[in-house]
């Protein structure tokens, strides 16, 4: 679509468009999979990888087949791919391949639920092309950027999915040459304004995503850089994993428990490293980010003396200006493009750090957005004044316990429209599997 037939197409247009390439998307990441692989499980705490084929679908029709007048057909279906999981306490899935229904059957099942969305989203748009008859304009909005978020995860999954499991779509490029020196950026006492107002014609969020709230930050320093596999492999060598003082009580629970003595993605090669890449296993690329999990990134600060910044330092850094004022991107005011940094799924890996400097922040702060989600100290939890969609109160509110931390910025598989200042993804500490980095700050 050119611009101006953007600008002239309504609202219900530009969503279905918007879903369709969301579609794309998630329909291209399935035929990563090889043909024998669908019924695997590459992630203990996850459900196999059949169930996302149906959830996927099944999380649209749930959301919309009400509000567009549509009926169930298949209401088991409807209810066996309806939630994902995420065992908070160690008690993993134990269902069979042969508990599932087949693929045949799972694709009939979506590709008829589609046929009736599309036929009911041009329905609504044709009558009310502004979508604002049962909040159908938001409801649209979540089913694309849930796709998109699923998009990623399900990335994050088939990473794990032994090299004969899935098909090649692209051998990762040699690791950049190093182009950086890591350095301390000193940012002063100023103002970080979090989340979004809730007010009419506000831009789409997520329930946790409103309402704004500003927060003082007092002055601190922070790390130029991401902490690079080459910083990271410093602290292994130095017995980062067997120094207890190091870790909190469940973090050293969960190393020990696990036997763990790197970051996920490294296998050991004789006395040295390899790299697990999307598609392949590589040498150790040194100045790409570490990818690890939250207890390891805190380990890491506290090894160094330092800390991970609070989700109000990282806004500080990533977003604040010398003036007083703030910034909608780290780089200013412009939306996303390529040379702002690794992300909207340009590529299938990371790349070294310090590659895209049009994309620093105010501050000098490089690869906030992109190139890796980045860990911060501060507990997922809610904004003064959040209200859960009611169409989907589990969404945030189910995470609201102490056990997940709040990540900013995004990764080379996040979507553009999640790249905004107000997006808040999470986790638990101890999930190895998210392509997240960190750096650390002081003061
Ligand atoms: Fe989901």
């Amino acid at each position: 679509m050119t611009s101006t037939a953007a600008e002239q197409s309504s609202h219900a247009d530009q969503l279905f468009a918007r879903l369709q390439s969301a579609r794309t998307r998630s329909d291209e990441l399935f035929r990563v999979v090889h043909p024998g692989a669908l019924y695997d499980r590459p992630v203990p705490e996850r459900h196999r990888i059949i169930f996302y084929l149906g959830h996927l679908e099944a999380f649209d029709w749930n959301l919309l087949r009400e509000p567009l007048g549509l009926s169930s057909f298949h209401p088991q279906f409807d209810q066996l791919f309806a939630f994902g999981i995420d065992p908070v306490e160690g008690g993993l899935p134990t269902d069979q391949p042969k508990d599932w229904p087949s693929e045949t059957r799972v694709r009939e099942y979506c590709q008829r639920l589609r046929d009736q969305l599309n036929a009911g989203i041009k329905d609504a748009g044709g009558k009310d092309p502004e979508l604002r008859r049962l909040d159908l304009g938001r409801l649209l909005n979540v089913a694309i950027e849930h796709r998109l978020m699923h998009s990623e995860t399900l990335c994050y999954m088939l990473h794990q999915l032994q090299g004969n499991r899935k098909l090649a779509q692209h051998t990762p490029p040699a690791p950049f040459p190093p182009t950086h020196i890591q350095r301390s950026l000193a940012i002063p006492e100023g103002t970080a304004t979090l989340g979004l107002p809730r007010k009419d014609g506000a831009p789409f969020g997520w329930d946790n995503e409103f309402e704004e709230n500003r927060v003082l930050v007092p002055a601190f320093r922070i790390e130029m850089f991401n902490v690079t596999n080459r910083d990271f492999l410093q602290f292994l060598r130095d017995g980062g994993y067997e120094r207890r003082d190091l870790w909190t009580d469940a973090g050293w629970k969960w190393i020990s428990s696990e036997k763990r003595q790197a970051p996920t993605f490294w296998v050991p090669k004789g006395n040295t490293w390899s790299y697990r890449a999307m598609f392949a296993e590589i040498p150790l690329p040194l100045d790409w980010p570490a990818y690890v999990s939250h207890d390891e990134a805190s380990a890491y600060a506290r090894w160094v003396g330092k800390e991970l910044p609070s989700e109000a330092e990282w806004h500080r850094a990533a977003y604040g200006m010398p003036d007083g004022t703030e910034r909608a991107y780290p780089w200013g005011s412009d939306g996303p493009s390529p040379e702002h940094g690794n992300f909207d799924f340009q590529r299938w890996d990371p790349v070294s750090v310090g590659s895209y400097p049009a994309g620093n922040s105010a501050f000098g702060v490089a690869d906030l957005v992109g190139n890796g989600w980045e860990w911060t100290r501060s507990p997922f939890e809610p904004f003064p004044g959040f209200q859960a969609f009611p169409f989907y109160p589990g969404y945030s509110a189910n995470f609201f316990d102490g056990k997940h931390f709040v990540m900013k910025g995004g990764s080379p598989r996040t979507a553009a429209c999640m790249l905004r200042r107000s997006f808040r993804n999470w986790f638990q500490p101890h999930y190895p599997y998210v392509y997240a980095k960190f750096r650390c700050v002081e003061r």
